[in-house]
C-alpha cells in the first residue's frame, strides 16, 4: 500500500465520517421535531373533551361573576360579633328587637333566637321590599330559614348573620328553625306578611 493510497484511505475514511455526521445530525433534526409532535399529540375526542371541560368551567365563572356583581347575589354572611350575655345591654339592637325602615322600600329585620321562639314573631312590610336581616341567637345554636326564598342562615350565639332578600310576591313567609335547638325546636317559627295593600310609594 502506497502512501497515496492511504491518504485516499483517510481522506475516505474522514470524509465518510464527516458524512455520517452529517446524516446524524440531519437525523437528529429530523427526528427531534417528530418527537415533540409525538408528546403533544392528543386524540381528537380527548382534545375535544378537554375544550368542552374548560368551556364549561368558563361558564361557571361567567355565572358566579354576574350573579355576585350583577344580581348581587350573595353567601349568608357574619356581620359582627356579639356577646351573647350582653344582648340586653342599652345601645344593643337586639334588646328590642324588630323591624326598622331605612328608607322608601328598605328595610332592616333585627331578630333574636331563643328556646324556642323568635323574637319578633311578626313583622309586616309592604310588597317589594328590601329587608336586610341580622340575626342572632341568645342560647345555643338556632336555624334562621324563610320558606320560599333563599335565605338560610344559621343562627349562632355570639355571631350576627345577616343577609338580604327583596320580597316580591305578597303573602304570608314562614321563618322556621332549621338547625335541632331542643325538645320544641319544631314549634320555633315566626311570619312575614309580604302586603299587597301597602306598596313601597305609600310606606313613608
Ligand atoms: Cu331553634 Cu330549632
Amino acid at each position: 500500500m502506497s502512501e497515496h493510497e492511504q491518504d485516499a484511505i483517510v481522506e475516505d475514511g474522514s470524509s465518510e465520517t464527516a458524512a455520517d455526521q452529517a446524516g446524524h445530525e440531519e437525523a437528529l433534526h429530523v427526528e427531534a421535531p417528530q418527537e415533540t409532535a409525538s408528546h403533544l399529540h392528543i386524540d381528537r375526542y380527548e382534545a375535544a373533551w378537554i375544550r368542552i371541560s374548560v368551556g364549561v368551567l368558563v361558564v361557571f365563572m361567567i355565572a358566579v361573576t354576574i350573579s355576585s356583581f350583577a344580581i348581587g347575589i350573595q353567601l349568608p354572611g357574619v356581620y359582627d360579633r356579639i356577646n351573647p350575655n350582653e344582648l340586653y345591654e342599652p345601645g344593643s339592637p337586639f334588646a328590642e328587637p324588630g323591624l326598622r325602615e331605612l328608607a322608601p322600600g328598605k328595610y332592616e329585620a333585627y331578630f333574636r333566637g331563643q328556646i324556642w321562639s323568635f323574637v319578633p314573631n311578626e313583622i309586616h312590610v309592604p310588597v317589594g321590599s328590601e329587608v336586610t336581616f341580622y340575626v342572632t341567637s341568645q342560647d345555643v345554636q338556632h336555624g334562621f330559614k324563610i320558606t320560599e326564598t333563599n335565605v338560610n342562615v344559621m343562627v349562632l350565639p355570639g355571631q350576627i348573620s345577616t343577609l338580604k332578600h327583596t320580597f316580591d310576591e305578597a303573602g304570608e313567609y314562614q321563618i322556621i328553625c332549621h338547625e335541632y335547638c331542643g325538645q320544641l325546636h319544631h314549634t320555633m317559627y315566626a311570619t312575614i306578611y309580604v302586603e299587597e295593600d301597602a306598596p313601597v310609594a305609600d310606606a313613608q
